[in-house]
């Protein structure tokens, strides 16, 4: 005769010790990114999923149009006018580097060169 709720009691502390390693780095993970929500509008210049993939190609097509094809056209979300820019653009809704931009890019550790010329706007300034 096995008394069950002794073996069960001792199975779930087996089972806590062999996968401590395992929820240990879950608990104490590394710093996730936290974003600054943006104000400005609810919708970004393009599909949220997007975005997150792909921004850098969005960014990259921006500037080849243009700096290289003088398409400077505005875009449009929500009805207003936004720059194809990184500093006119993007930094009109998440005017705060830190606490957005960079927060990914800490966590995934990449560093766009893009800073070294344009200009971060100053939330300070504002
Ligand atoms: C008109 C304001 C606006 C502009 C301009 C804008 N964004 Fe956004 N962006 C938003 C909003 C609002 C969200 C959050 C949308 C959501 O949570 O559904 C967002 C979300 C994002 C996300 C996803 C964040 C997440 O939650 O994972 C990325 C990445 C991003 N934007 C990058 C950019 C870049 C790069 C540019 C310039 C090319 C840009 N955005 C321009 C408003 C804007
Ligand atoms: C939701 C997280 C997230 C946010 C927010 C975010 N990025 Fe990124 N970004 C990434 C990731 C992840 C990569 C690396 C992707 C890869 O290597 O394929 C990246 C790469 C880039 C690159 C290409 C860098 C390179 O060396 O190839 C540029 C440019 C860039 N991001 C610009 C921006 C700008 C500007 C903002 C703020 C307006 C921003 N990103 C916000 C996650 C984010
Ligand atoms: C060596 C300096 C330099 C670096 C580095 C640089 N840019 Fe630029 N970028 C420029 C100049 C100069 C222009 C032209 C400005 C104009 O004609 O309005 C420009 C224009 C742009 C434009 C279009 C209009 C505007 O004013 O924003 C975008 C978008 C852009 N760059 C994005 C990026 C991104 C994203 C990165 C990083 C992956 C980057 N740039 C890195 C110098 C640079």
């Amino acid at each position: 005769m096995y008394d069950k709720g002794k073996v069960l009691t001792g199975l779930a502390i087996f089972v806590a010790i062999v996968t401590f390693p395992v929820w240990y780095d879950l608990v104490h993970a590394q710093h996730v990114p936290k974003l600054e929500k943006p104000t400005l509008s609810k919708k970004c210049v393009a599909d949220i999923a997007y975005m997150r993939t792909s921004h850098m190609v969005l960014l990259d097509n921006w500037r080849n149009e243009v700096v290289r094809e003088e398409k400077r056209k505005l875009i449009d979300v929500e009805g207003k006018p936004y720059a194809k820019s990184l500093q006119m653009g993007c930094m009109k809704c998440h005017p705060d580097r830190k606490k957005f931009c960079d927060e990914c890019h800490t966590y995934a550790s990449v560093d766009p060169f893009c800073w070294d010329c344009h200009f971060q706007p100053k939330k300070e300034a504002n």
